[in-house]
């Protein structure tokens, strides 16, 4: 495809569309791949997609391909979605919540997430669906940002005292975080004392300049 081709040389824009949440949403052609950016960063594909899967590595692709149900909090154009399924060929249970309608639409026009079998889309707020679902899962991965932003719910008690309810014993959490500044960095080391010797808790800096991850397994 010309577009696709022309993209190694300058990014090609196919749709730009404005949103409440994120500002704007746009989908271009760039290196070579189709990508997925809020007004001030990518969301998925290009580096958002190399940081989940370096998450994902950290748990084992292998361990994760024998679980039975993942829960994704924030879908986007599913790039995460996309690991799993064709690279570690994870055949269980896939639930993805996103806030944002428009984001499913794109996702399911540009990066055809509703050709995915196994994958149930839920359009509703993280931290309602969270408090409603009678679900329990194995790998709970929590990447939501409003461009730029993460909400404060993420970092709370009540979140995650939830969010290790819902996950079952040697289940993990990969969590995504953006450390820009100092107040960041600070607030992910509070994140850190709230697990206790129940948990196994492992902080990943600099995966990608400003990205910070978290694997957290459930022991008992
Ligand atoms: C970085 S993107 C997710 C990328 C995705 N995990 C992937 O693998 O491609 C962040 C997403 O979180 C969504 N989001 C923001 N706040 C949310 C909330 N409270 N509940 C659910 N989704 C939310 C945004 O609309 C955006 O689509």
């Amino acid at each position: 495809m010309l577009s696709k081709f022309l993209s190694y040389f300058f990014p090609i824009n196919v749709v730009k569309k404005n949103s409440s949440i994120s500002k704007t949403l746009e989908v271009t052609w760039n290196n070579g791949e189709l990508v997925l950016d809020s007004k001030n960063t990518n969301y998925s594909y290009g580096s958002l997609q190399r940081i989940l899967r370096k998450g994902l590595k950290y748990i084992g692709f292998e361990r994760i391909n024998k679980f039975n149900s993942v829960l994704i909090l924030g879908v986007a154009g599913g790039s995460v979605i996309k690991t799993l399924v064709d690279e570690i060929k994870f055949k269980g249970k896939i639930t993805g919540v996103e806030i944002d309608p428009e984001v499913i639409s794109i996702a399911n026009r540009y990066f055809k997430l509703n050709e995915i079998k196994n994958l149930e889309l839920i359009v509703d707020d993280a931290f309602e669906y969270v408090l409603k679902t009678k679900m329990k899962y194995d790998l709970i991965i929590i990447d939501i940002f409003q461009d730029t932003t993460m909400p404060n719910f993420l970092f709370e008690d009540f979140f995650i005292n939830r969010i290790n309810f819902l996950l079952n014993t040697n289940g993990f959490i990969l969590f995504n975080t953006m450390v820009i500044n100092e107040k960041d960095r600070i607030r992910n080391i509070d994140y850190k004392k709230k697990f206790d010797g129940n948990f196994s808790l492992r902080m990943y800096p600099k995966v990608e300049e400003h990205n910070e991850l978290f694997t957290i397994k459930k022991l008992n």
